[in-house]
């Protein structure tokens, strides 16, 4: 008699065999093909391939910011391909954070009201995000600079804004792409000790699309793809 199965927790996320095509003009171009991906809790994989490759396409779908022509992407064991645009935007609020390669911070805000924002939309009110969001930014190491704007911080500052931003409603998974590349060596290697550490105390899982080595050399997982396949998954 075979034992009872255990039934494991579904991963935080999940791409089954997903496709997705760009009309260019006349013809069709594939950017990412079949693929499947699953994100365990905790978990830091590292997106790499060379530009064109289909990384940001991933990114897109997997953080339901665009639909895949074919295939599923599962939140928590949830399918979001049968969800409406509202439900959707809510998981991302609720589940995801995101980190672009320009930051994309407001810049008529302060750092403070910047990382704030996300919890505005999530209806928190304005004294728990504030005390909320200089935490957050104490937590990245730049509480100091909680009531300066934007375009008075250095690159590493912003960046560390934005991370600070991406957790502001304590996300299951946060979404960087090309996180690093606008920041010189010795940024990048902080930003990087930073995400670690946020991974491993507060397991956040964290899906870095990138082409930079430092980000390789810190992932649990690497995931090769090449023009839009996944080519193989290191440990
Ligand atoms: N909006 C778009 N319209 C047409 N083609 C696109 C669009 N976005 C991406 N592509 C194409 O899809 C492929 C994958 O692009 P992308 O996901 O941006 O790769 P990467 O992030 O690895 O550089 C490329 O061939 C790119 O030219
Ligand atoms: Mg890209």
């Amino acid at each position: 008699m075979s034992a009872p199965r255990q039934s494991s927790p579904p991963p935080v996320l999940e791409a089954e065999s997903v496709s997705k095509s760009y009309r260019l003009g006349a013809s069709l171009v594939t950017a990412i093909q079949d693929v499947s991906l699953s994100v365990a809790s905790g978990e830091l994989i590292a997106l790499k391939g060379p530009s064109g490759s289909g990384k940001t396409t991933l990114l897109n779908l997997m953080g339901l910011l665009d639909r895949p022509d074919r295939g599923v992407v599962r939140v928590g064991g949830v399918e979001a391909e049968g969800l409406d645009e509202n439900a959707r935007s809510d998981l991302r609020r609720d589940q995801f954070g995101f980190v672009f390669q320009g930051f994309n911070l407001i810049p008529v805000l302060s750092a403070a009201e910047n990382v704030s924002y996300p919890m505005a939309l999530k209806g928190v009110g304005r004294q728990e995000r504030r005390r909320r969001a200089i935490e957050l930014l104490e937590s990245v190491g730049i509480g100091h600079k909680h009531a300066v704007r934007p375009d008075l911080l250095s690159g590493g500052e912003r960046q560390r804004v934005a991370i600070a931003r991406a957790l502001a409603n304590g996300p299951r998974v946060v979404f960087a792409d090309e996180a690093t590349a606008n920041l010189d060596s010795h940024t990048a290697d902080e930003v990087l000790g930073l995400v670690r550490r946020l991974n491993e105390s507060q397991g956040v899982a964290f899906l870095l699309a990138t082409h930079d080595p430092r980000v390789v050399a810190r992932a649990h997982r690497v995931v090769h793809l090449h023009d839009g396949r996944i080519l193989d998954q290191a440990p």
